[in-house]
């Protein structure tokens, strides 16, 4: 499927990331102070950037891991059904989770994952967002940490993509349609 033309405006640079990452690290690894058993655990595709700089600015001893959960498709408009696409490898009962979403939009997502991660028995779970978009919100979705609120846009890079592309810009941009 083709999408008609965009140009993509910065809207967070790579810079303020990695600062943010790095106040929300240490906040996380004080929490996380009394654990030998965290299990982080990416949501796929969009955290895969994200969860990779904040593990490394995690000096605690932790496992990774990831879970694929439907989305968009192509669209830009959530489907508001989530499947489970790709589970964990680990057990997670009696273990400290985190779960790393690139960004919370309606909710949706995850709401759906926490109460499926839940019912697994972990001690503790928490969550991260590295963007949330409050004014679409359609179901709550508990955030433990939320790296930066955005305005309803959409945006793409630092993992997130639009039909598959721009997963790899260094910073978070917002999408313009210009045709
Ligand atoms: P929710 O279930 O509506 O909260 O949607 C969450 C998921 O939708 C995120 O994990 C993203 O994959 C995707 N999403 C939401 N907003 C955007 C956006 O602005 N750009 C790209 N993907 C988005
Ligand atoms: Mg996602």
């Amino acid at each position: 499927m083709s999408q008609p033309p965009y140009v993509i405006d910065e809207l967070i640079s790579a810079k303020t990331i990695a600062a943010r990452i790095e106040a929300l690290a240490s906040e996380i690894k004080a929490r996380f102070a009394d654990t030998d058993k965290l299990v982080v655990v990416g949501l796929l595709r969009g955290s895969f950037v994200f969860i990779a700089d904040l593990v490394r600015e995690l000096d605690l001893p932790v496992e990774v891991d990831f879970l694929e959960v439907s989305s968009y498709g192509d669209g830009m408009e959530s489907t508001r059904e989530v499947r489970i696409l790709k589970d964990l490898r680990g057990d997670i009962a009696g273990r400290d989770v985190l779960v790393v979403e690139d960004i919370i939009d309606t909710g949706h997502t995850l709401a759906s994952v926490v109460k499926f991660l839940q019912a697994r028995g972990p001690r503790r779970l928490e969550t991260i967002a590295l963007l949330d978009k409050p004014s679409r919100r359609e179901v709550a979705a508990p955030a433990s940490w939320i790296g930066f609120e955005i305005p309803d846009e959409f945006v793409v890079g630092y993992g997130i993509d639009y039909a598959q592309r721009n997963r790899n810009l260094p910073y978070i941009g917002s999408v313009r349609f210009t045709g």
